[in-house]
């Protein structure tokens, strides 16, 4: 019998971005605003809106074959494959049975994860579970959103706010650690504040099937409950803020994102930062900031990197992870 510890460990990252880009000014002829309301209120400068006949899977595909490239590894090699979505390609089947099939992984476990824009890091808890135990040697998370088909494009307090993409990672068996501590939160008493409420019922749409946000009661929760989640990371490694090389927290708002780093005491260096030209793109947006961060040479093999994020349920969590 093998003693010998297990851990999980990213050993690459992949993404994808649609081609149209949806400026401020785009938005500024389809609702009343401006670039400078957008910006100053969430810093965010343009999104990337998937076309007509992108799916979900399409977006998500492609990350994932990137990840899979960078990592050195056929689509055959993954036996777990998870997507963080809360914009399906349909009811059933899983977004992730769809890309199993897209990208010919035939030994891989698949399942979505719903989560909102907490998706990713659950999905990261939950794989490294199932990685560190020894049942699975090569996973693929892949974060997935088309939120455009949800906008309600004549909201102007939600719709200028997001935006569509992929972002992917693969991560493998490891005899060093490389997601070093996880917590993860849920407080389902708070989803009147985000949330979609239409639903299919005998095939009828009830309900508004847009996103519906209450901006200032999210701005507060996502401030208090992102720094307070992260220390909790760090304490379980017996590590502190002053150990972070870099924060990639939920791509929602760079408000959120500043104060976070505030109150973690994370200088504004060391937090990536994707959503000027991104929007918020949900579960898709912290494997996005990764992708980035690691193509242009910011995140290095033995960095100590912080994800944090939070979303519609209300759900929140972080993972905390050794490159
Ligand atoms: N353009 C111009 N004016 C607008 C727009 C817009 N796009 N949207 C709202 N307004 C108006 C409102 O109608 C309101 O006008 P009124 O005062 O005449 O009624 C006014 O702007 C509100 O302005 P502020 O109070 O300055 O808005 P605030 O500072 O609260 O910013 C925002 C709003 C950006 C939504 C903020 O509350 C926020 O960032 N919330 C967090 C939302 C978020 O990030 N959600 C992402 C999903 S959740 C997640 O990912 C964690």
């Amino acid at each position: 019998m093998n003693l010998q510890p297990v851990f999980t460990k990213i050993i690459s990252t992949g993404s994808y971005l649609p081609a149209k880009i949806l400026t401020n000014d785009d938005l500024s002829k389809i609702v009343d605003t401006s670039d400078e309301w957008i910006r100053t209120r969430s810093g965010i400068r343009a999104r990337h809106i998937a076309a007509d006949g992108e799916e979900t899977s399409d977006l998500a595909l492609i990350a994932a074959q990137r990840a899979l490239e960078a990592a050195g590894l056929t689509a055959t090699d993954i036996d777990l494959l998870v997507v963080a979505t809360t914009t399906p390609d349909v009811i059933f089947p899983s977004t992730a049975c769809i890309v199993q099939d897209k990208l010919g992984a035939k030994n891989a476990v698949a399942f979505d994860i719903q989560a909102v824009c907490s998706g990713f890091v659950y999905a990261l808890s939950i794989v490294d579970k199932m990685v560190s135990t020894g049942g699975y040697k090569n996973a693929l998370i892949i974060g997935a959103e088309i939120y455009s088909r949800i906008l309600n494009w004549q909201d102007r307090t939600t719709c200028v706010l997001f935006g569509d993409g992929a972002g992917a990672v693969v991560l493998t068996r490891s005899d060093v650690p490389g997601i070093l501590a996880t917590k993860l939160y849920s407080d389902g008493s708070r989803r009147a504040i985000l949330n979609v409420p239409g639903h299919v019922r005998n095939g009828v749409v009830y309900g508004d099937p847009h996103v519906h946000m209450d901006g200032p009661a999210v701005f507060k929760m996502a401030v208090n409950v992102m720094a307070e989640v992260c220390n909790e990371t760090l304490a379980m490694a017996n590590m502190t803020a002053a150990d972070i090389d870099w924060l990639v927290p939920h791509q929602a708002n760079t408000r959120i994102i500043d104060a976070t780093g505030r109150k973690l005491g994370v200088a504004p260096e060391k937090t990536i930062v994707t959503v000027q030209g991104q929007g918020n793109t949900s579960a898709a947006s912290i494997p996005l900031a990764l992708d980035t961060a690691v193509r242009d040479g910011r995140i290095k093999s033995g960095d100590l990197v912080q994800t944090v994020g939070v979303g519609g349920g209300f759900t929140w969590g972080s993972a905390l992870i050794r490159w």
